[in-house]
């Protein structure tokens, strides 16, 4: 069966590693990600945005997923990814989904601790694990885009009191990182990720991991950073794969050929990433 992301990100905790959370859209992406993560024994989370759930649907998403947990050793949980409508959050853990993040990051504080609590208290007695975002990203994964001006980093202090308040399992942080790629390199503030990680002491979660430099990753996760989440940088590799298919094949129209043709692709950087996260081995 699918697991909750609560003992996963306790034991990447305790050993110094990540584990990683691929945002996935159908069959081929999730069979991908959960090979991959067999192949190297890594424990993973598959990642759904709302606009996921939309386009596959949540009964099918689910049921893919408990098929591969059936058939493969390692822990696979499966997860919503920035979540801000609580109902749809009640109705998709009733469903079958192990973990949730509710991100209500771009509300002010007392109400992003409001709707955190509701989320937390509903999802505690299914044993299902909740994620919040204290700060914003900017960038945009899916339909949800922050501009520059609009981006906040993480203030450790706060943070102490939202993971106090909202009784959360993990922590979304902004410290420099952005949805999608980066027009250069990007810079992380490892001050203040450890400075909230002296003060914080449940897991914390990294997004926007597409484009961050693998060194970078490496102190995150040494500062305490015990989930990280990559999307774009998996999308990116299948798209061209299935591009260089048609311009050889222009003719194609066989599914199981150009699906193919993106999946080897993805599959490598899906392992590379896992290596990235130091996650392989660990089951
Ligand atoms: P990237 O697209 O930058 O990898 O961000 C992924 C993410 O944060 C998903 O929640
Ligand atoms: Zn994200
Ligand atoms: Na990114």
């Amino acid at each position: 069966t699918i697991v909750s992301t609560k003992e996963m990100l306790l034991d990447a905790q305790k050993r110094k590693y990540a584990v990683p959370a691929f945002n996935i859209h159908n069959l081929e992406t999730i069979r991908i990600v959960v090979e991959a993560a067999q192949e190297l024994k890594s424990p993973v989370i598959l990642a759904v945005t709302p606009s996921t759930v939309e386009y596959a649907g949540a009964e099918y998403l689910i049921a893919i997923a408990r098929v591969a947990a059936l058939k493969h050793s390692i822990p696979i949980a499966l997860h919503l990814d920035h979540f801000n409508d609580i109902k749809l959050i009640k109705k998709y853990i009733d469903l079958g989904f192990s973990s949730a993040m509710i991100d209500a990051s771009h509300d002010p504080f007392e109400e992003n601790i409001k709707k955190t609590k509701e989320i937390v208290e509903y999802a505690k007695n299914l044993g299902v694990t909740v994620e919040a975002e204290l700060g914003r990203l900017v960038g945009q994964e899916d339909d949800l885009v922050v501009e520059e001006k609009d981006s906040v980093f993480t203030n450790p202090t706060m943070a102490l009191e939202f993971a106090e308040r909202t009784n959360i399992d993990s922590l979304a942080v902004a410290i420099g990182t952005a949805h999608g790629l980066y027009k250069s390199e990007p810079k992380l503030d490892f001050d203040r990720l450890s400075q909230i990680k002296e003060k914080v002491s449940i897991p914390l979660v990294l997004h926007g991991a597409s484009g961050v430099p693998v060194e970078s990753i490496g102190k995150s996760i040494e500062l305490g950073i015990c989930k990280v989440n990559i999307a774009t940088e998996l999308k990116i590799p299948f798209a061209d794969g299935v591009k260089k298919f048609f311009q050889k094949n222009p003719d194609a129209s066989d599914p199981r050929k150009y699906l193919s043709a993106g999946m080897l692709p993805m599959k490598e950087v899906v392992m590379e990433k896992i290596k990235m996260c130091k996650s392989e081995g660990k089951v």
